[in-house]
């Protein structure tokens, strides 16, 4: 069972010449599901994690998972205006423009371990602005983890530019 093959591609969407790669169905397949989980814990299951990121929204059900398996705390990063305590901001590149990401500024303490949690890197926008978020709360990232990469679009060497390595598990040629 190969965990591409579980990831559904829509041509054209959302807009012409895009190819989409929807997480869906490895989501709905329990197999690749917990596969996916797996490959992702893998290199910290010995060691002391304290919390698990994941960026708003699909961020939110891989990182919850690796949460779950790494007996850590989650921390979500959200799109501005949706968490309801004191907050820390970030400005992040998107495709067009800009947009803001939010966390609680008690989210993480100085010194925490986080790992960072998304479903795809592309561009890197929204990875570098989570954290740039974690840092400035004094937490050491101590890697982001990504089932896809797009590695035409050059988000995972921007943020081994900034010192966090990255782990994907599968590379897509073309976007
Ligand atoms: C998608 C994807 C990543 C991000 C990657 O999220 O889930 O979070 O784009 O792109 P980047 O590396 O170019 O920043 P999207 O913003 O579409 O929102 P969603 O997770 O809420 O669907
Ligand atoms: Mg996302």
């Amino acid at each position: 069972m190969s965990l591409a093959a579980a990831i559904r591609t829509i041509p054209d969407y959302p807009k012409k010449g895009i190819l989409f790669r929807d997480i869906t169905t490895l989501l709905g397949d329990a197999k690749a599901f917990r596969r996916a989980v797996d490959e992702l814990v893998q290199p910290w299951s010995g060691s002391k994690m304290d919390k698990v990121a994941g960026m708003e929204a699909r961020g939110f059900i891989l990182g919850g998972a690796v949460a779950h398996q790494l007996s850590a705390g989650f921390v979500p990063i959200r799109k501005k205006g949706k968490l309801p305590y004191k907050t820390v901001a970030v400005a992040y590149e998107l495709e067009y423009g800009v947009d803001e990401m939010e966390m609680h500024e008690d989210a993480v303490t100085k010194g925490e371990r986080v790992i960072l949690v998304d479903d795809l890197i592309a561009t890197g926008g929204t990875a570098q602005g989570a954290i740039r978020l974690l840092q400035k709360q004094g937490a050491e990232v101590v890697a982001a983890c990504f089932v896809i990469d797009l590695p035409d679009l050059g988000g995972a060497r921007k943020i081994e530019a900034m010192g966090v390595p990255v782990r994907s598990l599968i590379a897509f040629d073309g976007h």
